[in-house]
């Protein structure tokens, strides 16, 4: 197959969309326990990747990422608390909040451990997998969030969602530009898309089923 930046993204967000989007939520409970689990810890995601990066241009992109999602310098803007407000005004908040299946905890834990032994390419490629399919998780997202008994007036005016919607762009853009110095310094877009793909297989996992 012919590479390029924009087919691996496609690439990886059909993947995501077949096996994933297409199925829709069955329950709204483990969804949102499993994305806030997940929300809650990404940033480690993010600190591995680095952990492999020596490109400063790429370390500053992915040190950005992380920025956001810890706030932007206030505390109380860290994504997984916007989140957990919102979940708040669900009736099953005390469920969704309640402890993850272990398997999805040491799921987790496997990855950050594979992430940070990665070749520099891959470990890029994973960050690049984990943003691409952002809009369709947002959209499960909201979907869940319904499910749960939370308005989409409440949803689509929640500083989460009106934070995500300008801010999963950016992301988006940053795993572009990364992949474009990547590029530049001769790298090859075949490891990219192999570090894609193990981040979108660890999606899949992580909420295809739920
Ligand atoms: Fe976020």
């Amino acid at each position: 197959m012919l590479l390029s930046i924009e087919n691996i993204e496609d690439t990886l967000r059909s993947k995501f969309g077949k096996q994933v989007v297409e199925h829709g939520i069955k329950d709204g409970v483990k969804f949102l326990q499993r994305w806030s689990y997940l929300s809650s810890q990404v940033t480690r995601f993010h600190g591995a990747a680095l952990a492999r990066i020596q490109i400063p241009d790429i370390q500053y992109l992915l040190a950005e990422i992380a920025y956001g999602e810890c706030g932007s310098g206030n505390k109380d803007k860290i994504h997984s608390k916007l989140l957990a407000n919102l979940i708040h005004k669900s009736h099953f908040a005390c469920f969704i909040n309640q402890g993850l299946d272990t398997s999805f905890v040491q799921l987790f834990e496997e990855t950050v451990i594979e992430l940070s032994q990665m070749s520099q390419d891959e470990a890029i490629g994973f960050i690049v997998g984990l943003e691409a399919p952002a809009y369709q998780i947002l959209q499960l997202l909201k979907q869940a969030l319904v499910i749960v008994g939370i308005s989409e007036m409440d949803v689509m005016m929640s500083e989460y969602f009106v934070i995500h919607d300008a801010v999963e762009k950016e992301h988006q853009e940053s795993g572009h530009e990364a992949m474009e110095i990547i590029m530049n310094s001769g790298f090859d877009l075949s490891k990219i898309h192999k570090g894609g793909d193990l981040a979108i297989n660890f999606l899949i996992k992580m909420i295809g089923d739920a």
